[in-house]
């Protein structure tokens, strides 16, 4: 159990496919957990696919409490994640503003699904069917991606928005510091 490092953009692991888990309830499964929910936390993030600490298993991670300096902030359940399935509720997509912790001090607005439905299972190998929409649905979709080889990058669709957290909060653009998934 360990805080693991987290690779960044330009690693091959990062643009490869993530595994299926074919076996819950297991010591190595639950070890992976201990170790990406510690190294999310020791870097505040929002998220974490077991890729982004060199796994390419489909296994993500999440979530965010309320906090009383960023009242606007949505609150998103801790989850583990194994194997997600996505479905589109909304198909309307709007652009929302992420980082990541495998990009680090980048931030850039990315297009998402508004609302979305969610399926796969825990590390125990409970079923886990949710309804998300919003920021929690923009977390989901963001950690999905990671398990297929995507980076928010690559979604974006307007690059006049990607910059430094740092610059963007300094010219105004930016009203809070994010955190990362
Ligand atoms: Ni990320």
């Amino acid at each position: 159990m360990a805080v693991k490092e987290i690779i960044k953009m330009g690693h091959p692991l990062l643009r490869q496919v993530a595994m299926p888990v074919r076996q819950f309830n297991t010591p190595e499964l639950a070890a992976l957990v201990v170790d990406m929910r510690e190294t999310m936390q020791a870097n505040n993030g929002a998220g974490l696919a077991a890729p982004q600490i060199g796994v390419g298993l489909r296994v993500v991670i999440f979530g965010v409490q309320k906090n009383p300096r960023y009242p606007d902030a949505e609150s998103v359940p801790e989850t583990v994640l194994i194997n997600p399935e996505i479905e589109i509720i909304q198909p309307g997509q709007e652009p929302g503003w992420e980082g990541c912790l495998s990009v680090p001090g980048l931030r850039g607005q990315v297009p998402r699904y508004l609302g979305i439905r969610y399926r796969g299972q825990d590390h125990f190998g409970g079923k886990i069917e949710r309804l998300a929409e919003g920021f929690h649905a923009r977390v989901v979709q963001h950690e999905v991606d990671h398990l297929d080889g995507i980076l928010y990058p690559q979604r974006m669709t307007d690059l006049d928005s990607f910059g430094f957290e740092e610059t963007l909060l300094q010219a105004g653009v930016l009203h809070y510091p994010l955190q990362d998934d």
